[in-house]
């Protein structure tokens, strides 16, 4: 038997959430984070079989992980996702399954998705302009984004979140657009503080959320506060006056380390427990020493327990704190 009391870390926080990243490939180039050339391919056999990913999460659901979402580089190119996804909504323990896609191909595959048992997605988009979607991503396709969009909500999933890294000087006079978008849409509009994450950050292009709350109020009226669902988590909700439904999402201005509940899994397998650290558990070495489910279990559990208190973006600028790759680690 595995010891299968809940997962906490030396901060008294309960760790119940897991994403795991399915591959670091994808179908578009967004500039502030991924290479002209796309990633060189990671050999054969350095990505964990979805056979693989399944052990995980079964061990994971045992010790009290609630919530998966799967991400990437873009998910749904990997082939095969549809069942990986029908074999993890039926984890028994797992209270809810999310997605996180760019949406190119969410359009023709929504209905196998949602037949195979996803209930709600997440679409990363950053902006409404065609030439500006072609200018952020390196790729065409804003069309096909808003087709995934459309198609999405009418399958039913809810909720449709769309969640837009604001960065000022690409996108930040969107902010209106994007809660009309919301609005006229029926979709939760997400803005995002851009992370110094990948290649392109600059301190100078972030638009803290406070701004873009003080944007939408002024334009708008006074937002209503709302509760943020469920599943909790780090966003904060509000509804516009005349209808619709924004968050912000504010891992610079906000520290919101002190309730973070997640865990992340790379495709080639490394754990991590906070996105800015640089500490990576090989799990996949792990899972391929011939570890029984009690030893990968312990593994777990010490990772966990390691879960740094914060990143300290704020802080010691030079500390060890890693830029991510978001391709890699899962947005
Ligand atoms: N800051 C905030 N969000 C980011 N993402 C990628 N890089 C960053 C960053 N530096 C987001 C993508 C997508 C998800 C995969 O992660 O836009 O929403
Ligand atoms: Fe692909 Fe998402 Fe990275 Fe854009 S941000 S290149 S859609 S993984």
């Amino acid at each position: 038997m595995i010891d299968a009391r809940p997962l906490t870390d030396r901060h008294q926080r309960r760790i119940n959430y897991l994403r795991v990243s399915v591959t670091d490939r994808c179908n578009l180039r967004c500039r502030y984070c991924m290479p002209e050339e796309g990633v060189p391919s990671l050999g054969h056999g350095a990505i964990l079989s979805y056979e693989e990913f399944l052990r995980v999460g079964r061990v994971a659901v045992a010790l009290g992980i609630e919530k998966i979402r799967v991400t990437g580089g873009e998910p749904l190119v990997r082939k095969g996702i549809e069942d990986f996804l029908g074999r993890l909504a039926r984890l028994g323990g797992l209270r809810d399954l999310a997605l996180t896609t760019n949406g190119l191909l969410l359009a023709e595959r929504v209905q196998a998705l949602r037949d195979a048992g996803l209930r709600r997605v997440n679409v990363s988009l950053d902006t409404l302009r065609p030439d500006r979607f072609e200018r952020i991503t390196r790729r065409p396709g804003l069309d096909r984004v808003l087709a995934g969009i459309r198609a999405a909500r009418d399958a039913g999933l809810r909720p449709v979140k769309v969640n837009v890294v604001a960065m000022r000087g690409v996108n930040h006079d969107e902010i209106l657009d994007f809660a009309a978008f919301a609005r006229e849409e029926g979709v939760q509009v997400r803005f995002i503080e851009f992370m110094p994450a990948g290649a392109a950050w600059e301190e100078a292009r972030v638009v803290p959320a406070r701004e873009i709350l003080e944007t939408l109020a002024a334009a708008l009226g006074p937002l209503r506060t709302l509760p943020n669902g469920p599943a909790g988590g780090p966003s904060r909700v509000f509804e516009l006056p005349g209808g619709g439904t924004v968050g912000v999402i504010s891992p610079l201005s906000d520290h919101f380390c002190g309730t973070c509940n997640r865990l992340r899994l790379t495709a080639d397998g490394r754990l991590r427990t906070c996105l800015f650290s640089r500490n990576e558990i090989d799990l996949r070495a792990v899972l391929r020493s011939g570890a029984d489910d009690r030893e990968l279990a312990r593994v777990l559990r010490e990772a966990v327990s390691a879960k740094p208190a914060g990143h300290g973006l704020s802080a010691a600028p030079d500390g060890p704190r890693d830029r991510p790759s978001m391709h890699r680690v899962g947005g």
